[in-house]
């Protein structure tokens, strides 16, 4: 019996089935209390970039705590740790002289980013722009805002009525945003959000000129593009941020994940100058909106650190190198009986997708070759629709790639054998 209520669980399954217990990492792998070792093909939930065990995160992390692990920096208190962390993710960012906003986590970027968005037109003088659009299998947090902006329907269901105002547009054609946009009123419309990779939703490549596309129609209408790059930002996609990749020029950046590997929890939004702007300007006030832990100082330490890692280390050249290898190594894996198609391609992010007939006649099929992979030594992560994520860790080789490929089609057959 536990008192631990896990997160997106079925607690009945779990206390009946049981748990697995992981206490240490290295590199692409983690081990569990029995000393069983897995490798890693998600780096956890997409977050552990830099790989398990580094020591040198932890060491910036006491360092800093011995000196002040935090602080409120509410109005004008500041530490020098929260300063250099947004310097730095500034100097990074996909539109040059941003602002950085830190959360504690994506989802408390999500709502950060709705609240700037319509808080922005309000200063603007636009006030009835409170429309928020966001896409069919977009994913974007569990908070009120990121659920009201679920296109799983399944996260968002029996909640109620959580934010107004929210529009939905197919994942994968810029004319109907057009049209959404235009059929709200584009007066009315705040923002549009936009995950460049769809990540929990099944991992979504864009299609070859999408984003480029809902780009300009954004930029058309005034709408604030919002890149929900919280899997995506920090080398994921191969580069920082996949605004940059694809040319996005956004409005605003959510972030988190990468920004630490996960080492400690952090979130991030990113405002371009243009978006700041009427928030710092002389008679703006005060916003009234912040976190006990924006601006953390010990966490603020460990994403130094953990940026000095991917720096010196280049793990975005790394995952632009290895995202053709990646996929060519789970290509074959579409012609398995029990699967339709592989999708990947962009960074180190991609999804076996099951055969939909097969997942309607037996929903817990991905859940069996998740546990299936496992028992072959691999932890993955089924998500809906039948797809299993793979995203290691950036530090993996070629050697890790064709142990996925391995590992899975160990899974695969073991349950086709049923
Ligand atoms: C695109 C995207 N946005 C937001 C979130 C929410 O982040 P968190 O779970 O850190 O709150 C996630 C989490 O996976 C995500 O994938």
């Amino acid at each position: 019996m536990t008192s631990f209520w896990h997160p997106f669980a079925d607690m009945h399954a779990v206390e009946t089935n049981g748990s697995t217990t992981l206490v240490r990492g290295e590199g692409a792998y983690v081990i569990d209390d029995t000393g069983r070792r897995y490798l890693d093909a998600t780096a956890s939930l997409w977050y552990c970039n830099v790989g398990w065990g580094r020591a040198e995160i932890a060491d910036a992390v006491a360092a800093q705590m011995r000196e002040l692990p935090a602080y409120s920096a509410f109005g004008d208190l500041t530490n020098r740790p929260a300063e250099a962390l947004a310097e730095r993710v500034s100097s990074l960012a996909p539109v040059e002289g941003s602002k950085v906003f830190l959360t504690s986590g994506g989802s408390d970027s999500i709502d950060t980013a709705t609240k700037m968005a319509r808080r922005y037109w309000q200063l603007r003088a636009e006030p009835d722009r409170t429309v928020l659009i966001r896409r069919e299998k977009a994913y974007h947090g569990m908070h009120t805002a990121g659920t009201s902006l679920a296109g799983i329907p399944a996260n968002a269901a029996g909640h109620g009525e959580l934010i107004e105002d929210v529009t939905e547009v197919p994942w994968d054609d810029a004319g109907a945003l057009r049209a959404a946009i235009e059929d709200d009123g584009p007066g009315r419309v705040a923002a549009f959000f936009c995950e460049p990779v769809i990540g929990a939703g099944g991992v979504f490549p864009p299609p070859p000129g999408y984003l480029e596309a809902a780009r300009t129609v954004c930029r058309e209408f005034g709408v604030l593009f919002v890149a929900d790059e919280v899997i995506t930002g920090f080398g994921r996609t191969g580069d920082w941020f996949a605004s940059t990749r694809f040319g996005l020029d956004p409005d605003i950046v959510t972030c988190a994940k990468g920004i630490t590997s996960g080492y400690l929890p952090m979130g991030g939004v990113i405002a371009s100058p243009w978006v700041a702007e009427p928030f710092w300007a002389d008679g703006a006030g005060l916003w009234r909106h912040g976190y006990t832990y924006s601006g953390h100082a010990s966490v603020a330490a460990a994403a130094l650190a953990n940026l000095d890692i991917m720096e010196r280390e280049g793990l975005c050249e790394r995952a632009l190198k290895l995202e053709a290898p990646l996929l060519d190594a789970l290509l074959p894996l579409a012609e398995h009986e029990l699967v339709e198609e592989v999708r990947g391609g962009v960074g180190l992010l991609a999804a076996v997708n099951l055969r939909q007939d097969l997942v309607a006649d037996e929903p817990s099929l991905p859940a069996q070759v998740g546990m299936a992979c496992r028992e072959a030594g691999m932890l993955v992560r089924p998500l809906v629709g039948g797809a299993i994520a793979v995203s290691p860790p950036l530090v993996i080789g070629d050697e890790e790639i064709a142990e996925i490929a391995r590992a899975f089609t160990a899974g695969l057959n073991a349950v086709a054998a049923r």
